[in-house]
């Protein structure tokens, strides 16, 4: 079956008005902004108020980009929010979306892969379109990690924040999406995870009293891992599509922490105006700090025709994935 071509033709992003910095989580945790600027490149992030929802960001960031596309919510023939943080259990949270816009007879379904969440859906996206079961998708990453962390844990409580970013994908002559490579490994789950919540640990006074329903990291053991991972996932999708490092126009990586940022610019010898970092603003937002940072940068107008982005993350699961893309016109 010959596939046929996708492109991006609308950004948006979105992230909650309230503004954690450094300096506010000195007032209850054992921290400083000295530790938290040098270890992890975050100065502030945004945390959802009470009563603001994972699909209430989501839609602001979807609304923004079908008002780039010139397009109406109907226009879109399928929806799908990557997130670990959704409104509900059930239903998805892209089904509260498409109802929300008015789309509410289309299908809509939720990607859960933590921090790789972007790269996968993109991949599934992409590929709906490429082999004709869709013209045009809403792909959306949005996260309210705060309600999911433990503020008293200062290993986790200063990384995550809250945001979401929209893209709209739509069927082209010309193709943008030249290669993915993704890969998981759950052999030890409990690196990053929410341990009680689930079917094998239902939420019990127990699990309350000792925070099981909360995130929980073990940030040190997964750091080279995910350097590693990073690394390999790019130079796997640069093969795959026939490119080589020299060809990449710009770096946009999952926000987790500018040393593994660095790290992977670094080996893929990428100048540092060719590496996307917002994490100063927003710290980890997880599947939403990819499309966050692709919307900024579109919007800034500095992202041209023929450019090749590469699109790279890591994150629970453990999982990972890089995605390169040309931008079309
Ligand atoms: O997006 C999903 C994937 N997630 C990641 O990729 C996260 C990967 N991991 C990381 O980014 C880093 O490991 C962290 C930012 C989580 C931690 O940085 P680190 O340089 O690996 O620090 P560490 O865990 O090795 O801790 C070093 C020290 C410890 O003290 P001792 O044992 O040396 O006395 C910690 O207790 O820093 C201490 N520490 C803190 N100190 C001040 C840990 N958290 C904090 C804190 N403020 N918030």
């Amino acid at each position: 079956m010959a596939l046929g071509g996708v492109k991006i033709v609308g950004v948006g992003h979105h992230a909650p008005a309230h503004v954690v910095a450094n300096s506010d989580l000195e007032q209850w945790l054992d921290t400083s902004d000295e530790w938290i600027t040098a270890r992890t490149g975050m100065k502030r992030r945004h945390w959802a108020a009470a009563g603001e929802s994972t699909s209430d960001l989501a839609l602001v960031a979807a609304n923004q980009a079908l008002e780039y596309a010139g397009l109406q919510a109907t226009d879109i023939d399928c929806f799908i929010v990557c997130t670990v943080t959704p409104d509900y259990y059930f239903p998805a949270t892209a089904c509260l979306v498409a109802a929300r816009l008015g789309a509410k007879d289309r299908p809509a379904f939720d990607i859960s892969i933590a921090c790789s969440g972007f790269i996968y859906g993109l991949t599934a996206a992409s590929g709906l379109i490429r082999s004709g079961v869709y013209q045009r998708i809403m792909l959306i990453g949005a996260e309210t990690l705060s309600k999911i962390l433990n503020k008293d844990d200062r290993s986790t409580a200063i990384l995550f924040g809250d945001g979401a970013g929209a893209v709209i994908l739509e069927a082209a002559q010309e193709n943008s999406f030249l290669s993915s490579e993704l890969g998981s490994d759950a052999s030890r789950p409990e690196l990053l995870y929410v341990e009680a919540g689930g079917s094998r640990h239902p939420i019990d006074r127990a699990a309350l009293d000792e925070r099981l329903n909360l995130v929980q990291m073990q940030g040190r053991e997964i750091f080279k891992t995910a350097v590693i991972k990073m690394i390999e996932a790019t130079a796997k999708a640069l093969e795959k599509a026939a490119l080589s490092k020299s060809d990449i126009t710009l770096l946009i990586p999952h926000q987790a922490n500018k040393r593994i940022i660095d790290a992977a610019a670094h080996y893929l010898e990428m100048p540092g105006d060719k590496v996307v970092t917002n994490i100063h603003e927003y710290g980890n937002t997880s599947a939403a700090s990819i499309p966050i940072a692709l919307s900024e940068t579109v919007r800034a107008g500095k992202i041209q025709p023929g450019n090749v982005i590469v699109f790279v993350a890591f994150g629970g699961g453990l999982s990972w994935g890089a995605v390169t893309w040309r931008w079309a016109a």
